[in-house]
Parts: C-alpha cells; sequence; structure tokens
C-alpha cells in the first residue's frame, strides 16, 4: 500500500520518534508499504516518521542502479557490498562514527531542494531486523550517509537543518512562502550526483 510522505514543514517531521518495544507483524507490513512507497518516489531511504508514524524505523536501498535496473557492484564500496538489500533498521542507533565526507543529499520530504551535507565517513549500527533480531552494521559509502540521514528524521531533524544558518533559513523561507510550487526557478549547483534521501 502507498503511503502519503510528509513534506516539511509539517509539525510531525519535527517530533521525536519512540522506540519500537516488540517487533510484530504489523512492522513487518509496515515495512513493506514504507519500500513500496520509498521506491515509487524514487528514494533510497525512507524514516517511520516521513510517513506519519513516529515510531524508530527506517527502510533503505542505496544500491546504484544502471539504466535496465541492475546494480552497478563496481559504484558500492566494499562494506555496503556485504549488506543485504533493502534494509530494515528498527531501533537503528549509531555506536561509532569515523572520519568525515560530504555529500549532495535530497529528501522525500523537502522535494526539489539539493544540498551538500557532511557526516561521518564510517558507522558501525546496532539495531534490530524486522525479525526482530539484533544486528550491527559496519559501512561507509551512500549507505552510511543515508542511515545518518534516516536516523535524523527519527530525532525530528531535516538535512536543511544541517546547512549555514543563511542558507538553511533561506530554503525554509521560501518553502513556507512558496510552498513545492516554482521550483524549476531554484538555483541549484548540487543537482549531478545526488539521491533523494
Ligand atoms: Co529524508
Amino acid at each position: 500500500m502507498l503511503l502519503e510522505i510528509l513534506t516539511y514543514p509539517n509539525p510531525t517531521l519535527r517530533k521525536v520518534s519512540k522506540p519500537v518495544e516488540k517487533v510484530t507483524e504489523d512492522h513487518v507490513q509496515f515495512s513493506k508499504d514504507m519500500l513500496e512507497t520509498m521506491y515509487a518516489s524514487h528514494g533510497v531511504g525512507l524514516a517511520a516518521p516521513q510517513v506519519g508514524r513516529l515510531e524508530r524505523m527506517i527502510v533503505i536501498d542505496t544500491r546504484p542502479k544502471d539504466e535496465e535496473g541492475n546494480t552497478v557492484e563496481e559504484d558500492m564500496t566494499d562494506l555496503e557490498k556485504k549488506i543485504e538489500y533493502p534494509l530494515v533498521l528498527i531501533n537503528p542507533d549509531i555506536k561509532i562514527k569515523k572520519d568525515k565526507t560530504t555529500y549532495g543529499e535530497g529528501c522525500l520530504s523537502v522535494p526539489g531542494f539539493v544540498e551538500i551535507v557532511e557526516r561521518a565517513n564510517y558507522i558501525e549500527v546496532e539495531a534490530l531486523n524486522v525479525q526482530g533480531e539484533k544486528i550491527t552494521l559496519k559501512t561507509d559509502g551512500l549507505l552510511a550517509i543515508c542511515i545518518q540521514h534516516e536516523i535524523d528524521h527519527l530525532d525530528g531533524k531535516l538535512f536543511i537543518d544541517r546547512l549555514s544558518f543563511i542558507k538553511s533559513n533561506k530554503i525554509k523561507n521560501r518553502i513556507k512562502k512558496y510552498g513545492y510550487e516554482h521550483l524549476e526557478a531554484v538555483e541549484n549547483d548540487n543537482e549531478e550526483d545526488y539521491k533523494n534521501l
């Protein structure tokens, strides 16, 4: 089932999501709906609060694809290749962060805007999978960036909060004034290589 994606400035996106206490059949179905919604919107990650459910749960599929939809393995890091996709992470918790990297981030909740954001380059994450089993992930590359972006959603944060004060306010004021209309008029130097996270 396709779910409705909330967009900034919807106040639900600003709330802190609650941990999942017990993984149930309902979470299994919800993860399928989230993935269906993410793929239909051409995103590579989606967090539960983006579809109005304030639980700590995210879905991710950052595999690079060619025009036929086949995975392009050579564009993945060695650590990314070891992961099974799509990923469903419940109560994800970053235990270790190392080094810095930057990437042109977009977001399905802030459609049409892409900005360079700084994140940790390498992370180690503990979470539950959708079977309720404890898992540990070690990764870098786009997957590490995406996990950090999605966990921000669980804490009520958006990528536009991580920009300079001036840039952040410019985007927020623009959206509050014009909504997501006239997006073709938004100047964007960062659009070449980006993903909706
Ligand atoms: Co996002």
